[in-house]
């Protein structure tokens, strides 16, 4: 175990981790602009303000901002019953994707979280509301620096390895404990006929043990057909703006690319080459250059053509890197 400094705005704590973390982690600092716990009314983005219905309010302390969007906020909170930590975010309502049940509206990234058994790595939603302003409200578990109250994203993660390494990447066994973790939250949605849409660093957000927990299911879908760009990882078939491509396949493409930016801490193509289709084998720079194994299983995942990648989550898991310790 290793203890390692936080600094925030007002003051430095140790925290323990494991040993294959680094020595100074620095988090994004919170956006403490304000003074919220009194406040029926939040401050959301270019000045929009958004009053908290009364049971959001009766429920939990709000203390600060966590992340500003274009479309809407993320605040750090508290439950007041039981002083667990919460995420509430809250987006406008005209930019979310939206489903109606018994002729109630409730947004798509509510209702699918609701319809799935809750998973380990995947963000537990609390509850939901609607705001006066036309802004939805969802309250999540908070998942990250626990008490210290930081923003800290597999981005963040990443940089601060980088930092304490002296190089850019992870080592083999940390991003296999990553990437298990990530798999198992796709398979289980996979299970569930969901797909998340948006996977990249900065939806995962992580603690000091590297346990990570998948968030923002704003884009997700349920279904197996995608049409269209997705999220902002792209793989070549989704540049065919009109044909519908297997939403299983263009996953693994975008995991494949995730599994790769957690070695070289970049992606692996350029956009110009990915729309190109003209790919060849990823590169990897020498010093950061994994088993022979690995590179194999993140190359698969990475083809060009759809049919010759791992057809899910499953395959993936099933390759022999992830079973050898
Ligand atoms: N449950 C959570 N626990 C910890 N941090 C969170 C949580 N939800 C969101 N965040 C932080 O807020 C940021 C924005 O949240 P996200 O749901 O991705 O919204 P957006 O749709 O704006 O991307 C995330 O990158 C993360 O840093
Ligand atoms: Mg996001």
């Amino acid at each position: 175990m290793t203890s390692f400094n936080v600094k925030s705005e007002d003051s430095e704590k140790t925290i323990v981790c494991d040993d294959m973390s680094p020595s100074e982690w620095d988090a994004e600092e919170i956006l403490r602009t304000h003074s919220y716990p009194e406040s029926h009314q939040l401050v959301i983005h270019r000045g929009v303000k958004v009053t908290l219905p009364p049971q959001i309010l009766a429920a939990y302390t709000i203390h600060s901002k966590l992340a500003s969007g274009t479309f809407g906020s993320v605040f750090y909170g508290e439950e007041k019953s039981t002083r667990r930590p919460v995420a509430i975010k809250i987006v406008e309502a005209s930019m979310t994707k939206t489903i109606s049940y018994n002729g109630i509206k409730i947004p798509k990234e509510a209702a699918l979280l609701q319809k799935i058994p809750s998973h380990p790595n995947i963000i537990a939603l609390i509850e939901w509301a609607e705001a006066y302003e036309k802004h939805w409200i969802l309250v999540f578990e908070y998942h990250g620096f626990g008490r210290d109250r930081l923003k800290f994203t597999l981005r963040h993660y990443l940089r601060n390895v980088a930092k304490s390494r002296g190089k850019r990447g992870l080592t083999e066994n940390k991003v296999k404990k990553i990437m298990r973790q990530l798999l198992s939250a796709c398979h289980h949605l996979e299970k569930h006929g969901i797909y998340h849409c948006d996977l990249k660093l900065d939806n995962i957000v992580v603690d000091t043990e590297g346990n990570l927990k998948l968030i923002d299911f704003g884009l997700a879908v349920e279904g197996e057909k995608g049409r269209g760009r997705i999220g902002s990882i792209f793989p070549p078939e989704m540049y065919d703006h009109y044909i519908p491509y297997e939403l299983s396949t263009a996953q693994i493409w975008v995991l494949g690319t995730v599994f790769y930016q957690l070695f070289e801490a970049a992606k692996p193509y350029h956009e110009e080459r990915v729309k190109s289709k003209a790919l060849g084998r990823v590169m990897f720079s020498r010093h950061n250059r994994p088993s022979n194994e690995c590179v194999e299983l993140i190359d698969w995942m990475l083809k060009t053509e759809p049919t010759h990648r791992p057809q899910s989550v499953s395959r993936v898991i099933e390759h022999c890197w992830f079973m050898c310790a």
